[in-house]
């Protein structure tokens, strides 16, 4: 990718959660290709400001401020608010709200989205299921039920009001892979910043659903609409697969299910269903190779 990619951008592209681990990334690989950023977090930027970037410090619950820090720009890459799970009511503000707030800030603006989804909207599909990206929605936890929500806040504001948007499941957004649920997982550092430049740059995105994982060949993922933006992965968590095959969580409910550890979470339900029972009758994708 040349270093200016974004040269000819009269507009800057806003991106939340830019003082979190993916988005001081963001700003940094984005920034050295040449694109004009406005940076927002409700925590400071860590470390001096990338060249060409400006920060304002916004929660993302406040609905007049992101308007307002939106105002003018071509693109919001909406990378903030909770990533984890968290009890309901700390999900609630950043994820439900803030999420509305920036569609309403990108309606405004004219402005087109990418979203940091999660495989954790579709946590309880089984690790043997492959699964198309328009596969059952099965948020394994409040913070999976809130990147579902974002991805049908993405149809209702192109159906209803023409907002451009795409949604990246992320997997594991990470350095390195560190266990062997993320042999499968992996989302590389430079894959997610090459898939944000794609999504920047594309024309006529419509609302697109991508899948945010590396060349990996233990995917649990297939179709989605990368080709529309012109994405393809690099990199492989295959390299890892001698050093991690092993490395497994002690949990069966976390082990049989694709979002891992976090199914296991809270984990209730008095009977725990039989691996391939009907419980998983609805993938799509089921048993295909
Ligand atoms: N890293 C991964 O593997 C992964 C996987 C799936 C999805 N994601 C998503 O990608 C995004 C970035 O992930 P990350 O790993 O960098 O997380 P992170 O926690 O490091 O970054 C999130 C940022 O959001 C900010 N934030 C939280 N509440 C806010 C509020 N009310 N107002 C404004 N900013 C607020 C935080 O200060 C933080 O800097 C998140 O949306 C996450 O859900 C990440």
């Amino acid at each position: 990718m040349s270093a200016a990619d974004g040269i000819a951008q009269a507009k800057p592209v806003l991106l939340t959660g830019a003082s979190g681990a993916l988005g001081s990334m963001l700003a940094t690989e984005l920034a050295e290709r040449g694109w004009g950023l406005v940076l927002t977090d409700i925590r400071p930027f860590p470390g001096p400001l990338p060249l060409g970037a400006r920060f304002a410090q916004v929660d993302l619950c406040d609905r007049a401020a992101v308007l307002e820090v939106a105002r003018g720009c071509s693109t919001i890459v909406h990378f903030g608010g909770v990533s984890t799970e968290r009890p309901f009511e700390e999900v609630l503000g950043p994820n439900i709200a803030g999420l509305f707030h920036v569609y309403e800030a990108a309606r405004a603006a004219k402005a087109r989205v990418i979203f940091a989804s999660s495989n954790h909207a579709i946590g309880f599909h089984e690790r043997t299921s492959v699964l198309d990206a328009d596969c059952e929605l099965r948020p394994d936890t409040y913070y999976g039920l809130s990147k579902a929500y974002g991805e049908l806040m993405g149809r209702l504001y192109w159906y209803k009001h023409g907002v451009e948007s795409i949604s990246i499941r992320i997997g594991s957004g990470f350095p390195e892979p560190k266990d062997r649920r993320m042999l499968s997982s992996w989302l590389s550092y430079a894959d997610l910043a090459r898939l944000t430049v794609a999504g920047l740059q594309a024309e006529d995105v419509g609302c697109e659903l991508i899948w945010g994982s590396s060349n990996n060949s233990r995917t649990w993922w297939r179709r989605d609409s990368r080709e529309r933006i012109g994405w393809a992965p690099q990199d492989s968590a295959d390299e890892y697969s001698e050093a991690l095959g092993s490395i497994v969580s002690n949990d069966v409910v976390a082990e049989r299910y694709q979002g891992g550890h976090l199914c296991a979470r809270d984990y209730s339900r008095p009977s725990f269903p039989p691996a391939h029972s009907g419980d998983d009758s609805m993938d799509e994708g089921k048993n295909r190779t």
